[in-house]
Formats: C-alpha cells, structure tokens, sequence
C-alpha cells in the first residue's frame, strides 16, 4: 500500500523542507515536492513537521517474569503514542536475558505482540563470557557496574577485564559503583528517607564507576557506551572519547533535581540516581556542546503501590516513554534546542551509536518509521491517560507545547488521532556491528 504524508515540513539529514514523503513496502520510497504519484491513502500534513521515528535505546518492558509492572505489547503501545518506533530493552527481566535462548525467546515473544520495532541487549554475569562472545541479534552487551532491579551484577575486576578483552558486541553500562553506594548507605544509617537515596548512590558512586569503565574501554580498545550520565563531572570525563566512547542522558536527569524530592518522593527514586540543578545544567551543555550524543528514557514502571512503599523498600524506576519526545519539543518551544538538534539526539544517532539497518533518517530506502509532530500542540501530562500498565508518569500536571500526533511503523500507522492501533506489529530492529558504531559514521566525522 502506497501512503503519500503531503505538504509536512520534514526534517531531513542536510535539510529541513516542505516536501511530501511517499512510502510503500515498509519503506520511505521518494522525497519529493512535486511528487504526485497516485497514493492509496493521502495524508495531508500542512502545518506540521515530520522526523524520523525516535529510537530509545533504553527500556524496561519487564516481559517475561515482571509483567503485572509492564509488559511487551503495552510497553510497546506506550512507545507509539510517544513517538518512539523502535526500542532496546534491557535484560534485567526474569528470567535473565544472559543467553542466546534468552534472547531468542525475548524476539518471538516481541514480533508476536509488540506494536514498534524492537531489539534486546544480552546481559553479562560474572561468568557467561562465552554466550556474549558468541550473542546474534542483538544490540550488544549490558554489564550493571552497580546492581538495580533485579539480579544483574558485575562487579569483580577479572571478571570485567574478560569481558572487555574477549567480546566483540558494543557494549553499555550502568555506571554506579557498588561498593561505594554500600559503604555511604552503611555510613547513613537506619531511618532512610527518600531523599537519601541521592546521597546513597552519590555523585561519587557514579563518576568511580564511569571511570572504571572507561579504562576498561581504553585499555582493550573496546567500543563502550555510557548509559544515563546524571554528573557535571561525567559530561568532563567523556571529553575524551578516543573514537570508543558515547553516552546518553534521560529526560528526568535533565529535567528533575534534588530539590523535587519533597515534592514527588519515591516517584524520583531512580538508579542512578537525581542529581542537582547544576547538573542538570552541565547535562544540556554537554548534549548542545556533543559530548553527550543521545538521549534515552530508561523506562522502567513499577507500580503506585509498589512505589508507596517506604523507602529502601520502594523500587528504583519511573516510566517515560510516552513523554520524552514531548518533553524535548516543549524544549524547542522555549528556544533551547532546535528541532533539528531533537532528532539528532533522540533519532539519527540512536542507530549510528548501535549500528542499527535503514533508521534513524528521512531517507529514500530507509525503513518508514516516522512521526508528524505539532510544535503548537499543549497538552497536559495526566496519570489516568498514561497507556503505560503502570498508569503514572512523574510529569503528571505539566504542560508541554509540541507532541507526536501520528506514529508510522514500517509504512503504517501506528497511533493518530490519539489512539493506538493495537494491532500493528513492529520488526526486529537488525544491527550490523561490522559499521564500527557512531565514530565511525559519516555523521560524526562531518560533525
Ligand atoms: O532506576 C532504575 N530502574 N535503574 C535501572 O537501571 C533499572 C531500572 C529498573 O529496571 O527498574
């Protein structure tokens, strides 16, 4: 079926114009302003923008074992009214996603009921070196340098050096490092609050870690990407990237500080944890400045009734796929990035960093993954519309002015007049690691 967008001001990778995009077989298959090809459905676009569909490469959709807190398919139905087309998800489910099977299982499970495309990590223990050596389909290797929700730790020196020294994959990490959170929560005390949780994992426990992982990268020239950077002292360390390292930041560690605590509580609870107004600060400069190349949400919903627990009991997480395109254009809105940079950041450099085939540009013979945004568009944040299953977003109550109004995968469409069709189903993102990653694409070394 032949779909023509007509008349969207489209960002494209050296452009942003008024054009019509027309897509068939899945696939963006002209640009062209004068193209008036007979389409089998028209969609007339005038007035608003058109971008590539965004890419996160961070999500928790909990399928198998933690599915009363998410699940493949509403994880993946929240992504479409987001914007997001295609998602990484984490392995820290359960089981674990530590094996080929794992990961096989994982893809069968989401080409049945995921409405977006989809890709997985596998996740490294102290002893699967082999399965990460030998891991398909995949985007790479997750190591938790700091344990979080469920059972993934790697916090044994040999164990890492092998890792770095006998694998392949790109790998990524959680960057907090264990036993400094142990000893500063010894040092703390009983009587918890959930405040302490910034002083617990503190800007010490991240920046050790992160340096850590970054000689580790060096020293076995190991392609190496930082997830979720929360410090001003990190945006300093990652300067030096030696063609190996690229890092990414999340909208709450952007948009929220310490100083919410009071407000929100256990809702900003989140590993690694908030971090203060001047790192925030630090944060933007580094994604304006390029030290910093993505951003992702680390989705990753528990319940309300989970979340009200006291703290420590209460888990680390909080849900965001639905909001963080918004939450980026509110931003072009009030003049502080340019849409352009929006898609750089959230889109093209997603796939660039994990080698993924034909996403992340508005191109002739890119997959037709795309979003029309209306950048006059306000809308209230309300926990009651959250489709996520967890029902709440930390943003409840905020106005954001630009939001995603129509999602395509793969050439259809995936949500539009608010609504989701359910029925669409997404494909395996394929990752082609031969390409060497983001340093080593043309984007990067004209940037
Ligand atoms: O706060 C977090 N929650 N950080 C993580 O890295 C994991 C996540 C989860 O899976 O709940």
């Amino acid at each position: 079926m032949k779909t023509l967008i007509r008349s969207a001001t489209c960002v494209l990778p050296h452009d942003t114009l008024r054009t019509n995009v027309l897509m068939d077989g899945g696939k963006i298959v002209s640009i062209d302003a004068a193209n008036h090809t007979p389409a089998d459905e028209v969609i007339d676009a005038q007035g608003l923008h058109l971008l590539p569909g965004v890419i996160d490469d961070q999500v928790h959709f909990r399928e198998p074992g933690l599915t009363h807190k998410e699940d493949l398919h509403t994880g993946s139905v929240a992504c479409a009214k987001g914007g997001i087309t295609t998602f990484l998800e984490m392995p820290n489910t359960n089981p674990l996603t530590i094996s080929q099977q794992r990961l096989d299982e994982k893809l069968a499970l989401a080409a049945s009921k995921c409405v977006v495309n989809y890709g997985f990590y596998i996740g490294a223990t102290c002893t699967n070196v082999d399965d990460l050596r030998t891991a398909q389909r995949t985007a790479g290797i997750k190591i938790f340098l700091g344990s979080s929700t469920g059972d993934l730790l790697v916090d044994d020196q040999s164990a890492l050096e092998r890792i770095f020294a006998e694998t392949t994959l790109p790998i990524c990490a959680h960057c907090e490092d264990e036993s400094t959170f142990r000893a500063n929560r010894d040092r703390l005390g009983g009587g918890h609050e959930y405040a302490d949780h910034s002083k617990i994992r503190d800007h010490q426990a991240a920046i050790i870690a992160t340096k850590r992982a970054l000689d580790l990268a060096f020293r076995h020239h190991h392609r190496f990407h930082v997830l979720h950077v929360t410090t001003a002292a990190e945006v300093d360390l990652l300067r030096d990237h030696r063609g190996l390292i690229t890092s990414e930041v999340c909208p709450h560690h952007l948009f929220f500080s310490v100083d919410d605590y009071h407000r929100l509580g256990s809702l900003l609870q989140m590993n690694p944890s908030i971090k203060t107004k001047e790192d925030n600060q630090r944060l933007w400069q580094g994604l304006l400045e390029g030290t910093i190349q993505i951003i992702a949400t680390d989705h990753a919903p528990h319940t309300l009734e989970e979340k009200s627990l006291p703290y420590p009991a209460s888990p680390s997480g909080l849900p965001a796929v639905e909001n963080s395109l918004a939450l980026l254009l509110d931003q072009v809105h009030h003049g502080r990035a340019t849409l352009e940079q929006v898609v750089a950041w959230m889109c093209t450099r997603p796939a660039l960093i994990w080698d993924i085939v034909d996403k992340g540009k508005i191109e002739v013979g890119y997959d037709a993954d795309l979003v029309l945004v209306d950048l006059n568009k306000s809308q209230t944040i309300r926990n009651e519309e959250q489709l996520t299953k967890s029902k709440w977003s930390p943003w409840h109550g905020t106005t954001l002015t630009g939001w995603p109004v129509q999602t395509f995968v793969g050439g259809k469409t995936a949500f539009v007049h608010g609504r989701v069709d359910e029925n669409v189903r997404g494909k395996e993102a394929i990752f082609d690691h031969a390409r060497g990653g983001y340093w080593k694409s043309s984007d990067a070394r004209n940037a």
